[in-house]
């Protein structure tokens, strides 16, 4: 497929863009404490912009005193002028268009910053945040959509060469816009003409201190998700209001913090998810259309834009996962392009721990002047045991820099773990993610030896200078009564579809993610499943944006759940547990064990006896995320 749209240049208003690529806003985490740019974010953006992005919209930046928290850009006070302008100034140097979002959190942030309750058009608390916020006198609306001028102007004196207002989300400007979260009785509440106002608003003010020139976009969702929130018919409307008052183009999301999945859709969301809305959009305005939403191919992107659904495509965590999305593109080097899997737990997930955004496949991303990667200075003989990611990441890398490498694998597929994950419903992805890590690694040069275990005889054969141990981890099984009876079956089975479980009524032990998505599989195959957890809340591992989907799947079908409750004893036909101090019996006639894993240690041991030098990465150091075992291959892979 040719990419001849995507790669053509497009325009917004008076600005030219190189392609129709665009790097969305992302809150990175990188700025400094205080709200100014640091060179973390810098060196951040211009990687991307090296990739060929047409443009980057930099991060939400605060547009009031009312809405800042610790490493969120600051537009409020001219102090910021000379870090925004050293940023822009970076982006276009590398040959980039700059573009900075401004915006204020509205009740979806926090009042202790600033030593005072939220400011918002009424006085509901937003779900997440739970803080009463104050509502708005007329005075206070006036001054805030006054600040969305005076940070607009800010960014044009900085050299950003447009500005993006965050309409979307659920922040203040879609606060006022949703019936839900503003019950004015005023000028700015009540019809959807007079919720649009302050928008329009602050659009106009915008207008009037930047100039007719300057390209102003806006930020919208196209739904809400929420209970009486917008729909999509209501957004048409606000976004003809929004064109009416003076902006070039439109971005299209949805979602706020009461449906926060929607906001960076994840796996379990159609890829394209807000297009069909850009495009409803798009047919009644007349300005460009930007959209966002797992468009993580340059086919996809082609298509949307060459079938006239949007005229930009924001490119978000696929150019956190490669930088080089757009180049690759433009170098007919499709096939290499890092996958996003949409998982959401090297990025969003990352950034709102306080770590920053990265991303699984990519940890390079966020630490750019941090990390190089630099040809090895001896070659070295290297053996990588075992073929999951990260033992794939580790010899990709080493390879990559001049190691000969080879990889043991004892089965016949390569992706371990990830590849199994890609068995869990609406995870395929994750395989084509898990074998794609593997095309990388023998692209690079690893030599893969599959359906090979690592023996004494095997490593002595080979004699490497060095080995890395990926050997990753096995279901973990307790010692309770019954474990070892035939209608027991391991979780990772049951999803991979080794096992077929016959019963009718199954009970799950474990009810963290592999349980959740056991029990899900179960269900669809028409069981009658019941869910034993130890801790006191179900999912309690589960990222923030997967958890609704798991937990929402679990009420939607009256799938009984035990918490606090520990399984003592396994019968033929049924379950013991003990749910604080209470003895249950549950009948059932198969039991599916999600009781975590534990380390593959023996091979680990058996090189360390053999004298070689030996690195130990991933599960089988410690069960932990993939995420920690790609890092960590990546770490080895560079460091020996
Ligand atoms: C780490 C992270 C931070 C985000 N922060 C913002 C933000 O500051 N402003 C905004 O409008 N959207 C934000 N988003 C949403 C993205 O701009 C984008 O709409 C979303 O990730 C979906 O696009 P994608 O599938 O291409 O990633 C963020 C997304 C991520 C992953
Ligand atoms: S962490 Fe997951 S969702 Fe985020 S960019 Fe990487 S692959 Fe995509």
């Amino acid at each position: 497929m040719g990419y001849s749209t995507f790669l053509s240049p497009g325009k917004i208003g008076t600005l030219e863009l190189k392609n129709r690529a665009v790097f969305p806003p992302m809150g990175s985490g990188f700025p400094n404490l205080d709200g100014t740019v640091s060179k973390r974010l810098i060196d951040y953006h211009v990687r991307r912009v090296q990739g060929g992005c047409g443009m980057n919209i930099v991060e939400i930046a605060s547009v009031h005193y009312t809405s800042q928290g610790p490493a969120i850009l600051g537009a409020y006070d001219d102090r910021f002028i000379p870090g925004l302008s050293e940023l822009a100034s970076a982006i276009k140097n590398a040959g980039g268009v700059a573009c900075l979002q401004i915006w204020h959190g509205g009740r979806q942030t926090s009042g202790s910053p600033f030593n005072g309750q939220p400011w918002a058009p009424s006085s509901i608390p937003c779900p997440l945040i739970c803080e009463t916020p104050h509502s708005m006198t007329i005075d206070e609306v006036k001054e805030v959509i006054a600040s969305y001028g005076d940070a607009a102007l800010r960014a044009k004196k900085a050299g950003f060469d447009a500005i993006e207002i965050h309409g979307a989300h659920g922040y203040l400007i879609d606060c006022f816009l949703n019936p839900y979260s503003n019950t004015r009785s005023d000028e700015f509440g009540g019809s959807l003409e007079n919720r649009a106002r302050f928008g329009c608003e602050v659009i106009k003010d915008v207008r009037s201190k930047v100039g007719k020139d300057y390209p102003v976009l806006m930020r919208m969702s196209a739904s809400e998700n929420v209970s009486g929130g917008i729909v999509l018919q209501d957004a048409i409307e606000a976004a003809k209001l929004y064109e009416a008052a003076g902006i070039d183009a439109l971005d299209i999301s949805q979602g706020c913090y009461g449906a926060m999945p929607y906001t960076v859709p994840p796996y379990y969301y159609p890829i394209g998810v807000n297009v069909y809305n850009a495009s409803q959009i798009k047919k009644n305005t007349s300005i460009p259309m930007i959209v966002a939403g797992r468009i993580t191919t340059p086919d996809l992107a082609e298509e949307i834009l060459s079938t006239g659904k949007a005229d930009f495509i924001s490119l978000g965590r696929i150019q956190l996962a490669d930088p080089d999305f757009v180049k690759k593109t433009a170098e007919d080097r499709v096939d290499d392009i890092i996958k996003c899997v949409s998982c959401d737990q090297g990025c969003v997930e990352r950034m709102f721990q306080g770590f920053g955004a990265s991303c699984v496949f990519n940890p390079l991303t966020g630490r750019e002047g941090e990390i190089t990667v630099t040809p090895a200075e001896n070659k070295e003989k290297v053996l990588v045991i075992g073929g999951g990611p990260g033992g794939l990441e580790a010899a990709r890398v080493a390879s990559e820099r001049g190691h000969d490498v080879t990889l043991f694998e004892k089965t016949v597929k390569l992706g371990g773990q990830y590849l199994l994950a890609g068995f869990a419903p609406n995870k395929g992805v994750f395989s084509d993610a898990a074998m794609h890590m593997g095309y990388r690694a023998q692209k690079a040069g690893v030599d893969v030896k599959l359906y090979t275990t690592a023996t004494p005889e095997r490593i002595k054969a080979l004699n490497p200078d060095v080995v890395i141990v990926a050997t990753g981890s096995d279901p973990a099984m307790p010692p309770i009564p019954g474990i070892k009876n035939a209608n027991v079956f391991e979780a990772r089975s049951v999803i991979s579809t080794e096992s077929y479980i016959e019963a009718d009524k199954v009970v799950v032990i474990g009810g963290g993610l592999v349980g959740l998505e056991a029990s899900e599989i179960l269900t669809e195959q028409g069981k009658k499943v019941s869910i034993v957890e130890m801790l006191d809340e179900i999912g309690k591992d589960l990222e923030m944006y997967i958890k609704p989907y798991s937990i929402g799947f679990i009420t939607k079908h009256n799938i009984p759940t035990y918490i606090k409750s520990k399984c003592v004893e396994i019968g033929d036909s049924y379950v013991l547990i003990d749910r604080e101090g209470e003895q249950l019996k549950l009948e059932c006639g198969a039991v599916i064990m999600a009781t975590g894993a534990r380390s593959n240690t023996a091979v680990a041991d058996m090189v360390k006896e053999l004298g070689y030098e030996c690195h130990v990465i991933g599960d089988a150091v410690k069960p932990s995320k993939v995420l920690d075992a790609i890092w960590a291959g990546n770490e080895i892979g560079r460091t020996i």
